[in-house]
């Protein structure tokens, strides 16, 4: 603990000293991305980083007189190297922000240390409620997952489901989808008879769904991290489970748009939380799609969207410091208001955490495509993870 204070405290000292000699002469405005390019998580590396590219195609390399120059580092999601990346991010490359952060643990990696050099970092993916408490320099433009989790409860309170087993992913979000969904479902009369959890890394879904058939619950509530959707639909089908009566629902991580088409039938019909769909039917969304699918022949996912919204908060920040970082920058990224793929978005000002809407969508067959189709929303919801 001493050693890694002092560490922070050096870090600090290195930091300003490094802007103060330089800040006038500086004409580039260099942003550290983090994430995971390869490895377990590399589907959202791949989406995020095509939507910056996207973002910066769209709009230029060129914000408030400065040139923009674009950083991204491969952590494998690796908190280890997310931390040691960020730091040299900072103290080599005096990036003015930090951004991406596929996993919860490589986002809390790294919150000390924009909080010792006020260097503002967005979180365009990871989700677990308690990131934006651990700094506060974090903001986020991904979602959380107690929004999803309510979403999702609310929902099946409403639609006869009494008796659910939740299954979630073995470490943050996991377990606020499950305390999230668990506490709502039980708020409102619903059941929740058993709680099961699948490590993050190399999961091995066949011994839980046999403890889901044997207690044949109404429904299975199920959140799975990005990219792990489509190996557990394929077991869920192949162990039957579909056919047994148990209805599946889950939030939009599990039917996630990079996967889904080819998860095939078994997917159809899954009820689903989440705060984007490339089906959102948009003028907006319509285009952005279009644009993104022609530059990289795959369709985008939630992740790109947190990747491309992240882009927008730090340029009209940056427009508004007039290209300084630090606390300057941070308080241009409050309090945004902006119209997203997704819908319209808020960075809540006090707990510099998204607000948006939060829809409850169905997976349909169109034009022999699967898709999320919206069919119901909370409005500009906030996240309960926060008091
Ligand atoms: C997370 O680690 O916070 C995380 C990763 C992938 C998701 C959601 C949350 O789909």
């Amino acid at each position: 603990m001493y050693h890694r204070r002092h560490h922070l405290a050096m870090l600090a000292a290195a930091v300003l000293a490094g802007t103060a000699g330089t800040a006038a002469a500086q004409e580039t405005v260099k942003i550290g991305v983090i994430l995971p390019m390869t490895g377990q998580q590399a589907s959202t590396g791949r989406q995020i980083d095509a939507a910056i590219k996207l973002w910066v195609a769209r709009n230029g390399n060129k914000v408030a007189g400065k040139t923009v120059e674009i950083l991204v580092k491969d952590d494998q999601s690796i908190p280890d190297q997310t931390r040691r990346l960020a730091q040299e991010l900072v103290v080599q490359d005096k990036v003015v922000a930090l951004a991406g952060f596929g996993i919860t643990p490589s986002a809390m990696a790294v919150a000390p240390i924009a909080t010792q050099s006020k260097t503002p970092m967005v979180v365009m993916a990871a989700a677990t409620s308690a990131i934006t408490g651990a700094s506060p320099y974090v903001v986020r433009t991904s979602f959380t997952l107690p929004q999803a989790a309510v979403g999702m409860a609310e929902w099946a309170n409403k639609n006869g489901i009494k008796k659910t087993v939740t299954l979630v992913a073995d470490y943050g979000p996991g377990f606020d989808a499950e305390k999230f969904f668990a506490d709502r479902v039980t708020l409102n009369g619903g059941q929740v008879l058993d709680k099961l959890r699948t490590p993050l890394r190399a999961p091995d879904f066949a011994p839980v769904l046999q403890k889901v058939r044997d207690a044949k619950p109404d429904a299975l509530f199920v959140f799975l991290p990005s990219g792990q959707g489509a190996a557990f639909m394929k077991q869920f089908a192949e162990r039957g489970l579909d056919k047994a009566g148990i209805r599946l629902i889950a939030t939009g991580d599990v039917t996630d748009d990079d996967q889904l088409n080819a998860m095939g039938d078994v997917a159809l019909g899954v009820v689903n939380a989440h705060h984007y769909s490339a089906a959102h039917p948009s003028a907006l969304n319509k285009k952005f799609v279009a644009d993104f699918e022609a530059a990289n022949k795959f369709r985008p996912n939630f992740m790109a969207v947190g990747g491309y919204d992240g882009m927008r908060v730090i340029y009209k920040a940056l427009e508004a410091s007039k290209g300084a970082g630090g606390d300057a920058l941070l308080a241009g990224m409050k309090g945004q208001i902006f119209e997203s793929p997704r819908g319209q978005v808020l960075i809540d000002a006090q707990t510099r955490d998204v607000v948006h809407d939060m829809y409850i969508r169905k997976v349909e067959k169109k034009d022999g495509q699967l898709w999320n189709i919206e069919f119901d929303a909370i409005k500009a919801m906030k996240d309960p993870g926060k008091s």
